[in-house]
């Protein structure tokens, strides 16, 4: 484990994600027990691109763990703006840090530059690809609030550009889950990742729609995304699906009582404010779910032996 990458979500197994979410558990539990555990430990935060809740979650996470970070800063601040490689970049601050976190606009960047360190390299997204961390608190929320057997999730939104529905739903292939992806015919997951969806499960607990309704009723969680405005070509395109799927109480008539509502965070307009008061919201607990679940993963990279996480 100790010099392992996470770069994708297909790297891992039900093993591997049923071991985080245990340990995510048991530090949720009693978080004083492993407060001191990594003392001596830095952690190197490279985002290349904005994030709130991702770097904010891991830098409280380290700290947790007793260590500390040290982070690249803003692009704009750092010798990125010099011409400097990321292959460049990485390899100076593996010398200063542990294990790194990497968040960059182009897809599979993570991927390169892991090639380049020997300590372990987290993907916190990568372009429209993956972002298999927040996979794993994904996780952790659905097994707290609805379980992971016998689960029919719908997942709406931005599936072309969303990274987190790329890496969630190739990690449920792993579950008895029915996934249901509701999105603008322009929005639609890429054809490359339903290939691999129905490589990787029966196709039959697979489907594509274009609208909530017909399918709303039957959901336990509904994974609500953001139209990724930022990696749209062209403005135009955007504005033509700009407020599309948006969800109120109203739209929520004909849900389940138990549906659980759940959304990465930043909203823009896709899940009302009025719905933060019901039940059905688990998307503040999602994000806060960010820090157990990321000290479980860099305890088990940094320190553990028993199982976790594997290279591809
Ligand atoms: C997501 C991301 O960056 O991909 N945010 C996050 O990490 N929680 C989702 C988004 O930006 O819409």
């Amino acid at each position: 484990m100790r010099h392992d990458h996470l770069i994708t979500s297909k790297q891992l197994s039900r093993g591997d994600i049923e071991t985080v979410l245990d340990r995510a558990a048991e530090i949720d539990e009693d978080p004083s027990a492993v407060a001191d555990r990594y003392a001596d430990t830095l952690l190197g935060l490279l985002f290349f691109e904005p994030s709130t809740r991702t770097k904010m979650s891991f830098e409280t996470a380290m700290k947790r763990l007793g260590g500390d970070v040290v982070d690249m800063g803003s692009v704009e601040s750092s010798s990125v703006k010099k011409g400097e490689t990321l292959a460049d970049t990485v390899r100076v601050i593996e010398g200063y840090a542990d294990a790194l976190v990497l968040r960059h606009p182009k897809q599979g960047a993570a991927q390169m530059a892991s090639e380049f360190v020997d300590v372990p390299l987290l993907n916190a997204g990568d372009g429209a690809g993956h972002h298999p961390t927040q996979t794993l608190l994904d996780l952790y929320t659905i097994r707290e609030n609805a379980g992971l057997e016998d689960l029919t999730i719908g997942i709406m939104g931005d599936l072309k550009y969303g990274r987190t529905v790329h890496s969630l739903a190739h990690a449920l292939t792993n579950f008895d889950v029915h996934q249901h992806f509701i999105s603008p015919e322009s929005l639609q997951l890429p054809r490359e990742v339903v290939y691999d969806l129905h490589q990787e499960q029966d196709g039959t607990q697979i489907r594509e729609h274009e609208s909530l309704e017909e399918i709303l009723p039957s959901l336990d969680v509904l994974y609500v995304t953001r139209i990724q405005r930022e990696r749209f070509p062209d403005e135009n395109e955007y504005q033509k699906v700009a407020g599309e799927y948006q969800i109120d109480t109203d739209t929520l008539e004909a849900a389940s009582d138990e549906l659980t509502i759940m959304h990465p965070l930043p909203r823009v307009d896709e899940i009302a404010p009025e719905i933060d008061e019901t039940d059905h919201a688990a998307y503040f607990d999602q994000a806060h779910n960010g820090v157990p679940v990321r000290m479980a993963l860099l305890d088990l990279l940094l320190g553990g032996d028993d199982g976790g996480v594997r290279d591809d």
